[in-house]
């Protein structure tokens, strides 16, 4: 990305934490008469991408929906190839995120996965921990009905008093603050089951842009279509300039 386009955001209006659903790339491969696993692989080169421009143009956290509690239902090829894409993706980039200064966290249920897996999950995290220019969350096998009974669940063997604080520190991002923006591209206009606890007061952006087209522009898109909402929170509009100074008249 150019200095140029990094200036060009108003940093005081930069979303801290942004979410993504990254969908389109089944869609994406097809219209090229390509399998949809390759749609797969060119969405986590999109993905670099995407980390990389977070971390120049200083968002803080990018939380990504890489596999959901319900896509094991897809034909077992294409759950094999996202798989097998993860595992390389753990084993190659972990030193290049390292390097950027990135923090990762794989956020999910990993129960479900080889032990194979999970211990590079754990050395990823661990080569990771103690960076801070980009929290990079990768949900995996996640949902968020999931998550929100999991913590419950975890208040209750603990004894713990359910509140709303102490159900948020059991969530799986509980190291993120909620995020400010969710991008879904790929055309549908859906939660499906991501971060639902966290995102009650997100700001919502929808594109048709397949996420393998879904470059550094698009996401500065996003972030101007960001800075241009005005967020309440559930109060009124705080108070501009214009209407204190006509108050005080
Ligand atoms: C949705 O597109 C995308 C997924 C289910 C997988 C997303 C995963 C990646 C981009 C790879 C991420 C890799 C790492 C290492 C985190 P879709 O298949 O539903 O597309 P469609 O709606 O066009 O069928």
């Amino acid at each position: 990305m150019s200095k140029k386009s990094v200036e060009k955001l108003d940093s005081s209006r930069l979303p801290r934490h942004v979410a993504v659903v990254m969908d389109g790339n089944g869609r994406w491969a097809q219209r090229r008469f390509l399998p949809r696993s390759s749609g797969h692989k060119f969405g986590v080169d999109a993905l670099k991408k995407i980390v990389r421009h977070c971390a120049e143009v200083g968002v803080g956290h990018l939380t990504v929906f890489a596999f959901s509690s319900e896509n094991w239902s897809r034909p077992p090829e294409e759950v094999q190839t996202l798989m097998d894409l993860f595992v390389k993706a753990l084993e190659r980039e972990s030193p290049e995120l390292a390097r950027q200064g990135v923090q990762l966290h794989v956020v999910g249920d990993l129960s479900a996965f080889s032990t194979e897996m999970r211990t590079l999950v754990a050395q990823a995290e661990a080569l990771t921990q103690g960076n801070t220019k980009l929290v990079l969350n990768v949900a995996l096998n996640y949902g968020g009905r999931w998550d929100m009974l999991q913590a419950a669940q975890a208040l209750a063997a603990a004894g713990e008093p359910i509140t709303e604080a102490a159900l948020t520190r059991h969530l799986a991002l509980a190291h993120s603050p909620d995020p400010d923006l969710l991008i879904r591209t790929g055309g549908e206009h859906r939660i499906s089951n991501f971060l639902l606890w966290q995102l009650a007061y997100t700001e919502l952006y929808f594109t048709d842009v397949l996420w393998p087209d879904f470059g550094a522009e698009a996401f500065d898109a996003a972030l101007a279509d960001f800075a241009r909402r005005q967020r309440r929170f559930g109060g009124v509009p705080a108070a501009t300039t214009a209407d204190k100074s006509r108050a005080a008249a």
